[in-house]
């Protein structure tokens, strides 16, 4: 074994700090309470936002920060690392090489703390919800033209593709709740058209979470959009098919990136960041996506953007050969291929951007009373508001609202907490067929 030369170097610290005294940049890696006791679903993260200051400073008294000393023996470093100091963390930047630094590395692309614009909603997700499903049921028409024009052999008509993402966008300036809960109404027979639109408009709502100023969301909402047509090139048999394809199909499935940038290639009116996503939204970061194998700095970044996006809708619908799955369990899988398939940073701003049970998640209750989560709260992702729709032996109860930051309880006078997430459709709970039968007004309120 090798001896460790002494001297002088850099080793990572654990200091307790007072939460009045937390400042940008700091890398949290523990608190002074179980980290499920608070809103914080990533374990260990740095500080890149005044508002993770405050929430922070609402739940705890002092947290324990990661920092660099110098001057220390180098033999201290193995002992460091012995000590499980780092894996304990758990969280994004758990590695050595990113724990060293004190700031994230700032990807190309990605607004700063300085430059990102931060949006407001201007009206309630209720008040938009009608205006929003308009927009989607039109959009979704242009989805499926989109495809069908060039399965006949028609030009892409990047003029309409422009105005529905216009749409989708402005409707998510006014409100980023109402569109987002509408792409949770998956209709499996339509599901490249519509995974098409779902892509559009979670990219453009992460775009908007993100900072990016809206000409920008604008341009990430039109490459969502327009990243799958390449399909419109591979027989719809093949695509729908219900069990698994042969190596022949999955080979001529895989070719659907190179199909869609040579239409879009063929298009006089693309842009570039259209080609870029439709060409590389199935790379990977670690090399072993395709078409061309990638590396991480080749990956354009409104690819590693969509990349996360696209995988998330996929997960969460039912395919013919698939059920759907909740979204929390669509996020795990996404957070596990973080620094492997998708890029680390974005996966973490992702899931904050999805939250931990987004408007339109079904949740059962520790008392087992379900109920459909009706609006996410901000400041403490926990304890959304939902509606009751069944009692614990799962019968239909009337509906009925609670909010679970306010500590609402239940008949015996215990407060109502969520115990986990479970798929569209659990206990006959259909979103779609409860938005259809005017559930909507109640969501209205
Ligand atoms: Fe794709």
């Amino acid at each position: 074994m090798s001896s460790h030369p002494t001297g002088t170097r850099k080793v990572l610290t654990r200091k307790p700090v007072p939460v009045n005294e937390l400042v940008l940049g700091m890398h949290v890696i523990e608190l002074d309470r179980p980290w499920l006791e608070t809103d914080f679903l990533i374990q260990g993260f740095i500080i890149q936002r005044q508002d993770e200051i405050e929430s922070l400073q609402r739940q705890c008294t002092f947290v324990y920060v990661e920092g660099i000393e110098h001057t220390v023996d180098v033999s201290l470093e193995s002992r460091t690392e012995k000590s499980g100091l780092l894996s304990r963390t758990m969280g994004a930047q758990v590695n050595k090489s990113s724990a060293i630094q004190d700031k994230p590395t700032k990807q190309s692309g990605k607004p700063t703390e300085q430059t990102r614009t931060i949006y407001i909603n201007k009206i309630s997700s209720g008040q938009e919800m009608q205006v929003a499903r308009d927009s989607y049921s039109s959009a979704k028409t242009v989805a499926k033209n989109i495809m069908e024009d060039l399965r006949i052999g028609r030009m892409l008509d990047m003029n309409q593709a422009r105005n529905t993402v216009d749409d989708v966008v402005d409707s998510l300036l006014r409100n980023d709740d109402a569109l987002v809960w509408l792409t949770k109404l998956k209709n499996q027979d339509e599901y490249t058209a519509e995974h098409s639109l779902n892509v559009c408009i979670l990219s453009a709502a992460f775009a908007r979470h993100l900072g990016h100023d809206e000409a920008e969301i604008r341009k990430i909402g039109l490459a969502g959009l327009l990243h799958d047509i390449g399909k419109a090139k591979i027989p719809v048999e093949i695509l729908n098919k219900p069990g698994p394809l042969d190596a022949d199909e999955r080979a001529l499935v895989r070719q659907h990136p190179n199909f869609g940038r040579n239409l879009l290639m063929t298009s006089a009116s693309s842009e570039h960041y259209t080609i870029d996503v439709a060409y590389s939204h199935h790379e990977r970061v670690d090399g072993t996506g395709y078409p061309r194998a990638l590396q991480a700095h080749q990956i354009p970044y409104y690819a590693k953007l969509v990349a996360i996006v696209d995988t998330y809708d996929a997960i969460t619908s039912s395919r013919v050969y698939d059920t759907g799955r909740a979204s929390m369990e669509a996020l795990e899988i996404i957070y596990n291929s973080r620094n492997s398939h998708f890029d680390t940073d974005l996966t973490i701003e992702f899931i904050r951007c999805i939250g931990v049970y987004p408007p339109g998640s079904i949740v059962v209750l520790t008392n087992g009373e379900v109920g459909v989560v009706i609006e996410s709260n901000k400041n403490s992702k926990l304890r959304p508001k939902v509606v009751l729709l069944k009692d614990s032996d799962k019968e239909w109860q009337e509906k009925r609202t609670i909010d679970l930051s306010l500590g609402d309880v239940d008949e015996d006078n215990k407060t109502y907490a969520i115990a986990h997430e479970v798929p569209n459709k659990t206990f006959d709970i259909d979103i779609k067929a409860l938005l259809q039968e005017g559930w909507l007004n109640f969501v209205a309120k």
